[in-house]
């Protein structure tokens, strides 16, 4: 039997990845539920919420077929057998945790609508990233029904944004965590079934369900590591006179290294690193192990450290002062490929430099809707499509995202239209620098002395 599937969350992770389980399960009902109207209305709309690369031709092509939108969630638990939560799961604000433990008000309230609607028995899909043993609160919460039988698995996603539907359609693997008693192997064999209609088999790993919840935050951990482990050599490098490009290069010429995610930069961003760290954070230190939470803290601090040394040079190299400059931030999203902005190191520069009284102007081609929210409140902000005219009497132009058409634009031009002495900060290192100090620019890139 082919189980009809719904998720609960329409957002970054739930659309794509029900978009792709549809296409390659043409046989399934796929229900995507959210209590959000707009956005549901933008799923079934020719604006869709979210940009991602493909992602618009695989909705319109099972839209309205076998994948439905919808804010309809009861009638979504009761049509399908298999549910998945992709609600967002962000750092708490307040109480216990605050700065560090995930805030699950979201995630148990989408559980007690599971359990209230429910019309027999289901299996549940923790589909967002949760602390180790969530599924246990899931259990508790769900087996308040008196009549119907839940089972929980874990089903981590690892997709990136930018290249999501890519990593859908090829991920290195597809793990999913099970109880292992009879109930708990069959459930994990449908969800198994679901993935094998297009993943090879070798690639969906089968674990416990502890193993699962801490795999996801563990390769996130390991992953934001290798991000403030590289910007810490790259500050290292700015002092010496070594070149962090350079430095990665041999780094990832060793097989047991790798060459992936050795990039210097801003620091990470994105709604997931900094949580998800922080998470582990919080997780070791409830269980009394203090020396591995500090441990975990510092790839947060390292991060922080990296945006706000950004504009301490900034500041060095523009004679001490940026009040009144006009400072062009080339790219707003938290990396390419996505209008994304959530916990973009853009931000925190914006931030710092609205503290030096500077005028800024923010350009970026997908992520100036979300800049504008971001941004509202603040001094002395403007927004503008166009890059040449966001340059325009510009003191400064920092490139915060590495946008490839950025590395298009007809920088002569850019460099005629601005104040002089105009400075360059390349923090994504995507443009050659020297090449760039030829035209007249000064030029700053990160981990390297030009
Ligand atoms: P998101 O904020 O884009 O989407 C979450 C959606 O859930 C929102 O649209 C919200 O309205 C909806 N929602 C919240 N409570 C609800 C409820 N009770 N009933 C119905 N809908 C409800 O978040 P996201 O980026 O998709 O992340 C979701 C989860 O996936 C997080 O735990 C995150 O850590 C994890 N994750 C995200 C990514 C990513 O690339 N964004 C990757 C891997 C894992
Ligand atoms: C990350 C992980 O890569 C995904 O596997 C995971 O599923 C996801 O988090 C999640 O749990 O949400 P994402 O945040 O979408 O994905 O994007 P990444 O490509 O990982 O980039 C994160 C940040 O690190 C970006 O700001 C990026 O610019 C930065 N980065 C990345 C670097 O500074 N250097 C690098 O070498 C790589």
């Amino acid at each position: 039997m082919n189980r009809n599937i719904a998720c609960i969350g329409a957002g970054y992770i739930g659309g794509p990845t029900m978009a792709v389980i549809a296409r390659k399960n043409p046989d399934r009902k796929v229900m995507v539920v959210d209590i959000s109207k707009e956005r549901i209305d933008a799923w079934n709309s020719d604006d869709l919420p979210i940009y991602e690369p493909g992602l618009e031709e695989v909705v319109k092509s099972c839209r309205g077929k076998n994948l439905f939108f919808s804010t309809d969630v009861a009638a979504a638990i009761r049509e399908c057998d298999i549910i998945f939560v992709g609600v967002n799961t962000p750092t708490k604000t307040f109480g216990k945790g605050a700065g560090y433990a995930s805030n699950l008000q979201f995630w148990e309230a989408a559980a007690r609508t599971i359990s209230q609607e429910a019309n027999g028995d289901k299996i549940v899909v923790e589909k967002s990233t949760l602390p180790i043993r969530t599924a246990d609160a899931m259990a508790a919460v769900l087996h308040t029904h008196p009549e119907h039988t839940f089972t929980v698995l874990s089903n981590p996603e690892f997709l990136a944004e930018g290249s999501a539907i890519n990593d859908l359609l090829d991920p290195d693997r597809v793990l999913i965590g099970g109880p292992t008693d009879t109930r708990g192997q069959e459930a994990v064999q449908a969800l198994v079934d679901v993935y094998a209609a297009w993943v090879p088999r070798e690639r969906i790993i089968t674990t416990n369900v502890w193993s699962s919840e801490m795999s996801k935050l563990a390769a996130n951990a390991m992953l934001a590591q290798r991000i403030s482990s590289v910007n810490a050599f790259s500050a290292l490098c700015e002092e010496t006179g070594a070149n962090i490009e350079e430095v990665t290069a041999v780094l990832g010429m060793d097989h047991r290294i790798g060459k992936y995610f050795l990039k210097a930069g801003p620091g990470f961003g994105g709604s997931c690193f900094k949580k998800d760290v922080l998470n582990l954070v919080y997780l070791c230190r409830t269980y009394g192990l203090d020396e591995a939470a500090d441990y975990w803290e510092s790839v947060v601090t390292m991060n922080d450290v990296q945006q706000r040394r950004i504009v301490e040079r900034m500041v060095k190299s523009l004679f001490n002062t940026l009040a009144g400059k006009r400072i062009a931030l080339f790219g707003f999203a938290f990396k390419a490929n996505t209008g994304d902005t959530r916990e973009t190191p853009a931000l925190t520069v914006a931030h710092l430099l609205n503290e030096e009284h500077a005028e800024i102007v923010v350009t970026d081609p997908k992520a100036l809707r979300n800049a504008a929210k971001d941004l509202a409140g603040l001094e002395r902000v403007t927004l503008e499509p166009d890059p040449y005219k966001a340059a325009e009497g510009c003191d400064a132009i920092v490139i915060m995202t590495e946008w490839a058409c950025y590395r298009d634009l007809d920088w002569a031009r850019l460099y005629a239209s601005m104040r002089k002495p105009a400075l360059l900060f390349d923090t994504r290192n995507i443009l050659d620098g020297k090449a760039m100090k030829a035209l007249g620019f000064n030029v700053l890139a990160v981990g390297k002395t030009l």
